[in-house]
């Protein structure tokens, strides 16, 4: 579904024109659609049919409270890394029951609290871990449930940031250690296993990397039952890529085919953690043009939003679509799409063709995921405010910070 689009040459949120948002709330500011939210996670329910399924939200892609409510409301799970994380979802309210939780490196206080609250599931990525994990569940006298997250050792094709499943890759045990692991895991008294989870990266456009992984995850299923030790769950990851520009994308029904069709007549509850799917389009970040400036070489349009804000287009040279929030007529130039940091690489889009004006508004498309979320205070700059449109009506899901805040926990020497 889109929505965000024009009506009457103004970019609108469900119906709403940016340009009264921009005014409202002021800039930067990122914008969500509950409509998209809801349809997102929909299809993948949709996708998933009558088989026995957990969608657990990857919290990282984007962890405002009011967006954790949304998908907690339609029933979803949530797949997290930190304490940080699993109080968000609790403060949200989620159910810590369905909480699985993913990361390399656990401390040992996260691990204790995941305890208390009774999570549904820890995805174990190391040795150390799971004896860490059984000497604490003993301390408090309870079970730990346990996957272990195996490294499949499949190239998911994507940015090398991002890709997680290969035997380089600093995630998961590598899968030729899982069996012993398994087995070392089924000696220790105070866990439980129930389960195998494996993802392999972010950002796929291509459905076969993640079959790939299943299937190999399926097979290390099947062995672990032939030696008594059943699963209860199957945790396939997360991953699905969504269109930033104009590429040819399989819908999630398509992503998901492959995969769903190998786990055809098996009994497992499947887990998925999808996180840029669910959110990544359901938003985006408006920016005001503070400043155009031309030179021989260049045309610059600096804008009131930055790397500190989206950082993306800086770290992955990710591309963000960015639209006019009303439609001129005038004559495009070439522009780059810069902030005011002091860096080269505080850049939003590069070679953008544009009508542009100072104080005009734009758009950057597709922020929903990872922006907010690895968004920071560079450069003394507040974080930007968040609005939720829902049906006609916005709300103010985060105030923008303020100045004094940012340093409001620091002190100077007496
Ligand atoms: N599960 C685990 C264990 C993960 O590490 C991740 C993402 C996900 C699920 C969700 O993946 P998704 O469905 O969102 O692709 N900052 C990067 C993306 C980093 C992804 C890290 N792990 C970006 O802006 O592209």
């Amino acid at each position: 579904m889109t929505a965000f689009d024009y009506r009457q040459e103004q970019l609108c949120a469900e119906h709403v024109p940016l340009s009264q948002i921009a005014e409202q709330y002021g800039t930067p500011c990122f914008v969500y659609s509950r409509a998209a939210l809801t349809a997102a996670y929909q299809a993948y329910r949709a996708a998933l049919g009558e088989r026995k399924a957990l969608i657990c939200y990857a919290v990282k892609a984007n962890s405002s409270l009011a967006i954790l409510n949304l998908f907690a409301r339609l029933g979803a799970g949530f797949d997290i890394v930190s304490g940080g994380e699993l109080a968000r979802v609790i403060a949200a309210g989620g159910d810590p029951a369905k909480v699985l939780f993913s990361g390399v490196g656990k401390t040992r206080a996260e691990l204790r609290t995941a305890l208390q609250v009774g999570i549904h599931c820890f995805n174990v990525e190391s040795a150390s871990e799971l004896a860490s994990l059984n000497q604490i569940a003993g301390e408090l006298g309870v079970t730990a449930p346990i996957s272990i997250r195996v490294n499949p050792d499949v190239d998911p094709k994507t940015h090398p940031y991002i890709a997680t499943g290969l035997k380089s890759s600093k995630f998961g045990v590598p899968f030729e250690q899982a069996l012993p692991l398994y087995r070392q895991a089924q000696a220790l008294p105070h866990l439980a296993i129930r389960g195998i989870d494996c993802h392999i990266g972010s950002e796929l456009l291509d459905p076969a990397p993640a079959a790939q992984a299943a299937q190999k995850i399926l097979g290390l299923a099947d062995t672990l039952a032939a030696e008594g030790m059943p699963l209860a769950h199957l945790d396939l990851g997360g991953g699905m890529g969504i269109r930033s520009r104009d590429e040819a994308m399989p819908s999630i029904a398509e992503y998901l085919a492959p995969t769903l069709a190998l786990l055809e007549g098996r009994k497992e509850t499947l887990m998925l953690e999808p996180g840029r799917s669910l959110v990544g389009n359901a938003g985006l970040l408006l920016t005001r043009i503070e400043v155009l400036k031309h030179s021989a070489e260049k045309n610059f349009a600096v804008v009131d939003a930055a790397m500190n804000d989206l950082l993306r287009p800086a770290l992955y040279s990710a591309w963000h679509d960015i639209l006019p929030v009303r439609r001129n007529t005038g004559a495009e130039r070439i522009y780059e799409i810069v902030g005011p940091i002091c860096e080269s690489g505080d850049f939003l889009g590069h070679d953008r063709s544009l009508s542009l004006r100072e104080g005009d508004l734009l758009a950057v498309m597709s922020a929903g995921a990872y922006g907010m979320a690895m968004s920071s205070n560079y450069n003394s700059r507040p974080r930007a405010a968040e609005v939720m449109v829902d049906q006609g009506t916005t709300h103010l899901v985060r105030q923008r910070e303020e100045v004094a805040q940012l340093f409001a926990l620091e002190t100077i020497l007496p």
